[in-house]
């Protein structure tokens, strides 16, 4: 399973990546805003140097499919590594379906997002998008269980050997991202202050404060008895 970084926020990007987590990242026009990127060009091309190659999805900012196109040709040639969020419908619930089947034609990486359920990840997944970016906490809002949404979905590509990959989002607490990564997610994409919950324990800070200590005695063993560690150089 993969882990990308629900975020805009490089200096969190940049921490986790050199945590060695991070297969990519995800924004939306949301995101964007609150992590205080004003420029969107210039915010995607940074984020997109800083992963190297890992993906960056970047959402179109209009519910005109027109435009959606114009802007998703536009984004794609910002860096190789960018990939295209078009939203399963508009606000006025017309399909966008058209717009990710022209991308994928036109070879634009495509994650469909805003998917609440099982029938708009297969049609997203039908018209050609790579990723489909099912919104776990938004699921769970309507009164639904994401969990069978994920494993329904994965099932089903699976059975039909598609190679579209389901992104979970929308993740409100850390067990969210548990649940998710169990029911089938190929991805998941945490927002950044869920990874050190996720990371730390109380326990484990006592475990390690119990070896230290001993560790601790230890080498004042050592130093009385005048012995040293070999250091790599001799
Ligand atoms: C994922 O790609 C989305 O950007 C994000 O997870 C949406 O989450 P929200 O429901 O908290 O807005």
């Amino acid at each position: 399973m993969q882990v990308f970084v629900d975020s805009a926020d490089q200096k969190q990007i940049e921490h986790w990546l050199q945590q060695g987590v991070v297969d990519g990242v995800t924004t939306n026009p949301s995101i964007m805003f609150k992590d205080g990127v004003t420029d969107l060009e210039e915010g995607a091309r940074r984020l997109a140097v800083l992963l190297g190659e890992r993906p960056l999805s970047v959402e179109v900012t209009s519910n005109d499919c027109d435009t959606m196109l114009e802007q998703a040709r536009t984004f794609a040639t910002w860096a190789r590594n960018i990939v295209i969020k078009i939203p399963i419908v508009n606000e006025f619930g017309e399909s966008c379906l058209g717009v990710m089947h022209r991308l994928s034609q036109e070879g634009i990486g495509v994650n469909a997002t805003a998917i609440l359920s099982f029938n708009q990840a297969i049609l997203a997944a039908k018209a050609g998008a790579t990723y489909i970016s099912i919104f776990a906490g938004r699921v769970a809002d309507e009164g639904n269980d994401p969990e069978i949404t994920i494993r329904n979905v994965r099932h089903w590509l699976d059975d039909w050997e598609l190679s579209a990959r389901i992104i979970v989002g929308s993740i409100r607490t850390v067990m969210d991202i548990q649940n998710a990564a169990l029911a089938g997610a190929h991805i998941v994409t945490i927002p950044p202050q869920f990874l050190p919950k996720m990371v730390d324990h109380r326990y484990s800070r006592e475990t390690v404060r119990q070896f230290v200590q001993d560790a601790e005695k230890t080498l004042e063993q050592m130093s009385k008895a005048k012995i040293r560690f070999a250091t790599p150089a001799g």
